[in-house]
């Protein structure tokens, strides 16, 4: 294995950027910090682990993730505490995802020490990015591609894993309108929908355009067989509030992302002692619930909107209003309460944080 802590080279920015960044005016995924980590694999080994200013890569026309799609990438925050220490969350979710992604993709697994050893060393280098305002984080984005100079559909010899930070203000502050999907498909059994494999998301483009012309600010996936059953939304998963009962879909057909922030919100359920099913939950269920007063909360968890209330669900041309919970609703505070340990504001007691 590698010893990255004693490998990793770095180059320092002479322009640092940091002055130019207003926290008021941050459009999400539109800045960068002044560095980012890079390493490639070669002969069955990483190489060359680095931390550089942030540029352009140079690369061949011809490289394969371009082509045939081998692309993989991740998603997680780190935050600052009131002492202005950074604090990531969970890293090591983001890590054994990307090789399940990586495995199914036929590409190289990253290991635990370079992922880490790069991601702690970057927000070292780039911890003046973590904004400290209300809502603000540091958005990092770990991604894989093969790099091959070669046109033929086969798996590549090359890769180059890199991770790269966005600072964020907060995501969705309204509640969303999301609109049930029964045309188009995301994932199916047998394919990648469990994976972050880039292509879901080129995939989901379009429907989402037409969802968008209609109002709705993302889609409800069901499943690609019958479009019966409810999957997951476009860059979260689903959970759903019925009598007493947190409802939300298993993961075991392997067409939905095991989001990180889902299996935070299902042990803080669990810790709170509250009544958990995780099934196959379909979209007439939900519609029946809505129209006798069963369903009390609908909402998306994810790493970027950390818990999305659903105002409104359009299904077959009509929307579906959805209360909006008090602060005693179990989404708020489950809300609260996992910002809180994001910011290392409460008892972590799954020591799911970490100080870099
Ligand atoms: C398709 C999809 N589902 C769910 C999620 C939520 O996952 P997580 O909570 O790990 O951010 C994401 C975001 O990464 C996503 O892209």
């Amino acid at each position: 294995m590698l010893e990255a802590t004693k490998l990793i080279s770095i180059e320092q920015t002479q322009h640092s950027r940091i002055a130019e960044l207003d926290a008021k005016t941050l459009v999400f995924g539109k800045h960068f910090s002044d560095h980012m980590f890079l390493t490639e694999y070669e002969d069955g080994k990483w190489h060359n682990p680095r931390i550089v200013p942030f540029g352009n890569l140079s690369m061949s026309p011809s490289i394969s993730a371009l082509h045939y799609g081998q692309a993989i990438f991740e998603g997680m925050k780190a935050h600052k505490n009131e002492k202005g220490e950074v604090l990531i969350f969970r890293p090591l979710e983001n890590q054994r995802r990307m090789n399940a992604s990586a495995h199914r993709m036929c590409m190289p697994a990253i290991p635990e020490d370079i992922f880490m050893e790069g991601l702690t060393q970057l927000l070292r280098m780039d911890s003046a990015w973590v904004l400290a305002d209300e809502g603000c984080s540091l958005y990092i984005r770990p991604f894989m591609f093969a790099i091959d100079e070669f046109l033929g559909v086969r798996t590549s010899n090359t890769y180059r894993f890199m991770i790269i930070t966005s600072p964020a203000g907060p995501y969705y502050k309204d509640p969303v309108k999301l609109k049930v999907e029964t045309e188009f498909a995301r994932a199916f059994e047998g394919g990648v929908g469990y994976t972050k494999a880039a292509g879901n998301y080129g995939v989901s483009l379009y429907p989402t355009k037409l969802a968008n012309e209609q109002g709705y600010h993302q889609i409800i996936w069901t499943d690609a067989r019958e479009h019966k059953y409810i999957e997951e939304a476009g860059m979260m998963n689903v959970m759903f509030v019925i009598g007493d009962t947190l409802v939300t879909p298993a993961l075991s057909t392997q067409t939905i992302l095991p989001g990180k922030t889902r299996d935070s919100v299902l042990t803080i359920a669990r810790d709170w002692n509250m009544k958990i099913e995780e099934r196959r939950i379909t979209v007439q269920e939900i519609i029946d619930a809505q129209k006798n007063g069963s369903l009390k909360e609908a909402f998306g968890v994810g790493t970027a909107a950390t818990v999305a209330h659903i105002s409104v669900i359009g299904f077959e041309g009509t929307d579906y209003a959805i209360p909006i919970g008090d602060e005693h609703s179990f989404s708020k505070r489950a809300a609260i309460h996992l910002t809180k340990i994001r910011k290392g504001q409460t008892e972590d007691i799954h020591n799911w944080t970490m100080k870099i």
